[in-house]
């Protein structure tokens, strides 16, 4: 297992765009005032009236290093994003509207943002219960940054290891039993019926217009005996102790992502709708299991090891608060950029209140394609 903290010379760095270009306007309207109301999402002149000590925000900038990499023979198309708010978006392949931006400083976050969830899962990359030998093709889907993939390559190195996802942001220095393709998971998949032993849809949240049709796919590709596996974070800030408030800006966030993620039809509440386990029973996949992980954030737990996982967790968050926010707080909201950060500077204290003990449940999910 691997860490997440590399240098930028480590073979995991991933590529930078190389050029970004000037692209359409989002597609989604924001939410009126009165949907957002109905969600119980309050006004931003909630957040910009109450004024906080002055902070050092980061604005958001984004840094775009040059490129350079073995996948150059790609369409150069494919490196035209969109740009919401300065921030850059994958377009081209896959529904354009993805909520998370693709530049490199959210890239540098979902580096980190791996190391937290490899913490939160114990160091474990799978909870299947996959044999070394039986395991000869695995797939990745939505693979971000691959750095499941590189893990999974290295734990299983006689597997050949596929990674896909819309945007090209994968390392090109990999293990040469992993490989990385342009793809669209909310298509009719392309592989062949039962190629894969093991198939793992991580962190899809917000990414997926079809639960269901996805399990299908999974379950079409997958060998019989196979595993699917599903990790993804629930929508809520919860606390034990009441500390995180309705109309907090904890609170706020789940309840933002959640209507953003009808608006653009791609839900958020996998956890709470248990859509995993529906969609592979929907499937025909058996021996369902599940695990639920408490993620805390922040500075507050005591015990060792959960003030760790709470730490990793704040640090991703924070490595770009203002990419998680961008898109939902922009464009499906239609806040202006002061507002947005009006938010974000309250959240950012909230997440560094120890008097607030939030945390969130992850969940994964595995079950087995019939032999
Ligand atoms: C939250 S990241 C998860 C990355 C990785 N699975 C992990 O757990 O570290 C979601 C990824 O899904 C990708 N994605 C978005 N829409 C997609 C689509 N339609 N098909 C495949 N991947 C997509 C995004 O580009 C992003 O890299």
């Amino acid at each position: 297992m691997g860490s997440s903290t590399q240098s930028p010379q480590s073979p995991r760095s991933p590529q930078s765009p190389k050029s970004k270009a000037a692209s359409p306007a989002p597609a989604v309207a924001p939410l009126s005032a009165e949907a957002q109301n109905a969600a119980g999402i309050l006004p931003a002149a909630h957040w910009t009236e109450q004024p906080l000590p002055e902070e050092d925000i980061d604005d958001g900038a984004s840094s775009i290093g040059s490129f350079s990499s073995t996948t150059a023979s790609l369409s150069s198309s494919i490196y035209k994003y969109r740009e919401v708010h300065g921030r850059t978006y994958h377009a081209e392949i896959g529904n354009a509207e993805s909520w998370q931006p693709n530049d490199q400083r959210h890239v540098d976050a979902m580096e980190i943002w791996y190391h937290a969830v490899t913490l939160q899962m114990g160091g474990k990359l799978f909870f299947s219960p996959l044999e070394q030998k039986k395991v000869n093709r695995a797939l990745d889907i939505g693979t971000g940054l691959g750095l499941w993939a590189i893990d999974f390559a290295d734990e299983f190195p006689n597997a050949e290891v596929i990674g896909t996802d819309v945007t090209p942001i994968q390392p090109s220095w990999v293990p040469p039993n992993v490989k990385f393709e342009l793809d669209d998971c909310n298509k009719e998949w392309t592989w062949p019926d039962n190629t894969f032993d093991f198939v793992n849809l991580r962190y899809l949240i917000g990414v997926v217009d079809d639960w269901d049709a996805l399990f299908r796919n999974a379950y079409r590709v997958a060998k019989p005996g196979a595993y699917v596996e599903s990790l993804v974070p629930g929508s809520y800030f919860l606390s034990d102790d009441g500390t995180v408030k309705e109309g907090s800006s904890l609170d706020q966030w789940g309840r933002v992502f959640r209507e953003g993620g009808k608006r653009i039809g791609r839900t958020f509440s996998i956890l709470e709708e248990d859509l995993q386990r529906k969609g592979m029973e929907a499937a025909g996949f058996v021996d369902i299991e599940f695990k639920d992980f408490r993620c805390p954030m922040g500075t507050w737990p005591s015990d060792k090891e959960e003030a760790e996982k709470a730490l990793w967790q704040k640090f991703a968050v924070e490595a770009d608060l203002e990419g998680y926010i961008n898109y939902m707080w922009h464009s499906v909201l239609g806040w202006t950029a002061d507002e947005a950060k009006a938010f974000a500077r309250h959240l950012r204290r909230d997440i560094n209140n120890p008097k607030i003990h939030g945390y969130m449940i992850s969940r994964v999910v595995w079950g087995r394609k019939p032999e």
